[in-house]
C-alpha cells in the first residue's frame, strides 16, 4: 500500500473506506498538549507495554514540556502528529536531536493501527531527520513486538544490540537506521 498524505497538511488515502475521514499529518503545534495527553493516556495497555516513552500514563505538564521543546530556538526534539476529526490518532518523534543517538518513537491509536498511519508518520519522520542533518536514527523495541520489528526492518532499521530494562522487566532490541538508506528502503 502506498499511502497518500496531505503534508503540511500531509493527507492519507489508505485501506480505509473513501467515506472515512482523512487524517492529517503535521508538526506538533503550540496548543497540542491536551490532545497529546488524551492520545497517550488513551492507548491500550498492550500498546503502552510496547511504547512507553512517558511511562504508563502521562500528565499535561509533561505534554506541555514536549510542545515547548519543539518550539525552542534550538529544538531538542522533533514531533509529528496525525489528526483525524480534531483527535490525535498518531504520534512520532525524534528526541535527543543534539546527542550522539537521536531516538525515534512512534505509536498509533489502537483503533487506527494497520491503516497506514504509522507508515506515513515514519516516512515523514525520516524525511524530517534528513532535513535536520541527522545521519542515523536509533530506537528500542520490545523483543516480542515481532510485527513492529519486521515493520522497522522494512523501513531500513537493523538490530544492533540488546538490553534488559530493569524498570519494566522486558528485553529490548536496539535498532539503528541510516536516514537516507531508511527512506530509500521504505520507498523501494
Ligand atoms: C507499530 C505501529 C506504530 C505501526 O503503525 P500502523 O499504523 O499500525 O502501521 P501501518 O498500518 O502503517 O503498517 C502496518 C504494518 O505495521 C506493523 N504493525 C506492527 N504492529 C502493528 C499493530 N499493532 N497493528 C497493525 N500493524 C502493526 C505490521 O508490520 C503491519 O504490516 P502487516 O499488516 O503486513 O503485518 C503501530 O501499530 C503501533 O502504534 N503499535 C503499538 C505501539 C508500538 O508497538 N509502537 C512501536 C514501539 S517500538
Amino acid at each position: 500500500m502506498t499511502p497518500r498524505w496531505r503534508l503540511g497538511a500531509f493527507s492519507l488515502a489508505s485501506k480505509r473506506s473513501t467515506l472515512s475521514p482523512v487524517p492529517l499529518l503535521r508538526a506538533l503545534a503550540q496548543n497540542d498538549a491536551p490532545a497529546l495527553l488524551a492520545f497517550y493516556n488513551g492507548l491500550s495497555s498492550a500498546s503502552i507495554r510496547t511504547f512507553r516513552p512517558l511511562g504508563s500514563k502521562t500528565s499535561l505538564s509533561v505534554c506541555q514540556q514536549i510542545v515547548a521543546e519543539n518550539a525552542a530556538p534550538s529544538p531538542s526534539r522533533f514531533d509529528l502528529v496525525a489528526c483525524e476529526q480534531g483527535a490525535m490518532v498518531g504520534w512520532s518523534f525524534i528526541e535527543r536531536l543534539a546527542g550522539d543517538h537521536p531516538n525515534l518513537g512512534i505509536a498509533v491509536a489502537d483503533d487506527r493501527q494497520g491503516l497506514g498511519v504509522g507508515t506515513a508518520l515514519i516516512l515523514q519522520t525520516l524525511a524530517g531527520a534528513r532535513r535536520l542533518g541527522l545521519t542515523t536514527l536509533h530506537l528500542m523495541v520490545v523483543q516480542d513486538n515481532v510485527r513492529a520489528i519486521r515493520w522497522y526492518e522494512r523501513h531500513g532499521f537493523v538490530k544492533c544490540g540488546e538490553e534488559f530494562d530493569a524498570g519494566d522487566q522486558l528485553p529490548y532490541y536496539h535498532m539503528v537506521a541510516g536516514t537516507l538508506g531508511a527512506e530509500e528502503a521504505a520507498q523501494g
